[in-house]
């Protein structure tokens, strides 16, 4: 039993670091550092915010990312906003395929640094990015044609989002897609009235399912 339990830890270890590897190459390419720091460095700051409910950070999966980005047809007439964009993998990733403007939101104000310096130094060609500090529970969505969410935070804050999304349609009428990566509160978006869920996306490579949900 013993003997098991350490084979397993030491294959999750292997696979980890593999994946590292696979990370480190894919940043390299952009000149950007967006890899976790170490086992033992978890960013979790939800000081300040409304509702208290931060996920901490973990960034998404290149492959898995450029893949979804492959599915849902990014084009260069779309505005899309990471909501908790961490070190900024996900708006670099964007507009290095070349959407009209990259956005991402971050309520860590170091990880925010990280992602302004990771937008300042991604290797051009390149949209336009913007990084903003703040607490998506007050942020205002009504620039954004693609709003993304890998997991950033709990129900109350979803709630907050979500109910601000629903309000700049009406500001701003046009269409919303929003790609839930990892969709613990996809009840939320269900009970909104206003998406629908389009598609799923899942990887027997990836422990994580994407949702991508739109307004009609
Ligand atoms: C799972 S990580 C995803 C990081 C990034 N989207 C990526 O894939 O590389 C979740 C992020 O959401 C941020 N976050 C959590 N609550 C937030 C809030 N209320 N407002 C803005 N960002 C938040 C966390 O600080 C963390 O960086």
């Amino acid at each position: 039993m013993i003997r098991y339990i350490n084979e397993s830890m030491m294959i999750r270890k292997a696979v980890r670091q593999y994946r590292n590897w696979l990370w480190a190459i894919h940043d390299r390419k952009l000149n950007i550092h967006t890899g976790i720091v170490s086992n033992t460095t978890t960013y979790h700051c939800d000081i300040g915010a409304l509702h208290r409910d931060s996920r901490i950070y973990e960034p998404a999966d290149y492959s898995l990312l450029y893949k979804i980005f492959r599915i849902i047809k990014l084009t260069s007439d779309d505005k899309i906003c990471d909501v908790g964009c961490g070190m900024g993998r996900i708006p670099c990733v964007a507009a290095s395929l070349g959407v009209k403007h990259a956005y991402g939101i971050e309520l860590d104000r170091d990880l925010a640094d990280i992602a302004i310096e990771n937008a300042e130094n991604l290797r051009r060609p390149h949209s336009p990015i913007t990084i903003l500090v703040g607490d998506a529970a007050l942020a205002d969505y009504s620039e954004y044609s693609i709003i993304f969410l890998f997991n950033p935070f709990g129900a109350t804050t979803m709630e907050s989002v979500v109910s601000r999304i629903v309000r700049s349609l009406s500001t701003h009428p046009r269409r919303v897609r929003i790609v839930y990566y990892h969709p613990a509160e996809n009840a939320v978006l269900a009970r909104s009235g206003h998406f629908g869920l389009r598609r799923t996306i899942r990887s027997i490579a990836h422990k994580h399912v994407t949702e991508i949900w739109s307004t009609s």
